[in-house]
């Protein structure tokens, strides 16, 4: 086994029950949940160390302006993309003029996605506009549909709402093909074959290490990664790629990490490049940064299709704060911005660094409550769904058939 498995399987534990458990003192972070011992939100630095990434530093930052010739996307200067794998080979097949794609995913649990999924997809939106290269999209219909309490049509059909809300983010038809594992995987056997080719390297003793599989998890499930390696496999999709090797850079949250660690462990052995990664942090829920903003969870969550009426009352009533009790003692203490969840969503959303930081020093210092700062937000917010809504709406079942037919790209 490569290094890339040994690293996360050293670092967990197995309870009683045979269930992957991090250490008491350390975050919990899997493809399906995330639980932080602190506060703050998980500790992305450790992270690092346990899975054993890169972390995204200054020089490397340097290096991509350089490469592309322009600042970089805000979510990677306020480090937000904070962990890499081999992003610089990308960079320097780039330079070289050598082709390779952009991979990632949605598993379709709800009809809409949050606004922690634009993380993902607003990077992916920008790199495809930077390198101008095909992207593919894979819903795992089929996932969610094992992991949940859904059956086949109704993951299906949340994977086609969630393609509508994709697509609303801007991707180009021209370079984009979105696709449900439901359909696709039935299309083109080169996909099945791939995953077979997959199946076969990873042994139940090493999906038990890395997902904590059990002798009780149905086999759909013990399978499932392979699955969502083979787009890695660029052989996969024979009508962007025909039976061209080219290697893929894959933007996702870090609990994905897991599937592309085994990837990366199976692709020498069956002749592919590993895939590059690169790693966003959580947009936390709204109840604070010990978990992440997950689409199940109604009241921690804003959804695309919130009303502005529906934003007002959830940052309102849930958005946990990091002011003081009383008005007295916030103007005499002031607030936490590490804590407090509005503020932290402005550092996703509000793009002006200097308002931004002025923001921070009005609250910090006591001069701006907590009423006021989630008034900003939800100023902040407003707009960027009802403007996602907007463009969902025209949406039709005719532009959602473009976008996943299996086709030529550019
Ligand atoms: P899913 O649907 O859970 O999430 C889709 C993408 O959004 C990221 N994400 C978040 N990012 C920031 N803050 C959050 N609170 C948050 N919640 C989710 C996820 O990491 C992911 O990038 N199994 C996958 C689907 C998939 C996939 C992929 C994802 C298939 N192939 C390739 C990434 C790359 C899933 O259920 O994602
Ligand atoms: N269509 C792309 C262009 O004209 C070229 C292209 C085709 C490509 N297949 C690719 C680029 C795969 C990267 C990876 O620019």
């Amino acid at each position: 086994m490569s290094g890339d498995l040994v690293n996360n399987v050293n670092n967990v534990s197995l309870d009683e029950n045979h269930v992957l458990k991090n250490r008491k003192d350390e975050d919990h972070v899997d493809p399906w949940n995330v639980v932080s011992s602190s506060d703050t939100g998980v500790d992305y630095d450790k992270l690092i160390l346990r899975f054993g990434s890169s972390k995204i530093d200054d020089e490397l930052l340097a290096r991509f302006e350089k490469v592309i010739g322009q600042p970089v996307h805000h979510l990677l200067r306020r480090g937000f993309f904070f962990s890499h794998r081999d992003l610089h080979s990308i960079l320097t097949r780039y330079e070289q003029g050598k082709p390779f794609y952009l991979y990632t995913g949605r598993g379709p649990s709800s009809s809409s996605m949050h606004v922690g999924h634009l993380i993902p997809f607003s990077l992916c939106k920008w790199l495809q506009d930077v390198f101008n290269c095909p992207l593919v999209i894979q819903l795992t219909d089929d996932e969610k549909t094992l992991w949940k309490d859904l059956t086949v049509e109704e993951s299906y059909k949340m994977g086609l709402e969630n393609a509508k809300d994709i697509i609303a983010c801007g991707f180009d038809v021209n370079k984009t093909f979105i696709f449900s594992d439901f359909t696709y995987i039935g299309q083109r056997p080169e996909f099945y074959r791939n995953m077979i080719r997959i199946q076969k390297c990873v042994t139940f003793n090493q999906v038990k290490g890395i997902f904590g599989f059990d002798d009780s998890t149905v086999i759909g499930k013990i399978a499932f990664p392979a699955v969502q390696a083979t787009p890695v496999l660029s052989t996969s999709f024979p009508d962007i790629f025909g039976v061209k090797k080219i290697p893929c850079l894959i933007p996702c949250a870090i609990d994905q990490d897991p599937y592309f660690r085994m990837t990366r462990d199976v692709c020498p052995r069956i002749g592919f490049d590993k895939p590059a990664l690169l790693h966003c942090k959580f947009f936390p829920a709204l109840q604070g940064a010990k978990t992440k903003m997950s689409a199940s969870e109604a009241n921690s969550t804003i959804y695309m299709s919130d009303t502005p009426k529906q934003l007002k009352n959830k940052i309102n009533k849930h958005a946990f704060s990091g002011g003081q009790t009383t008005v007295e003692e916030h103007r005499k203490l002031g607030g936490n911005c590490d804590l407090d969840i509005s503020y932290q969503y402005l550092r996703f959303f509000m793009e002006d660094d200097n308002e931004l930081e002025e923001i921070k020093r009005k609250y910090s210092s006591g001069e701006l409550l907590t009423g006021e700062l989630k008034k900003i937000l939800i100023d902040t917010l407003t707009p960027v769904l009802t403007r996602h809504q907007e463009i969902r709406a025209k949406i039709t079942d005719e532009i959602l058939q473009n976008f996943m037919t299996p086709r030529k790209l550019c």
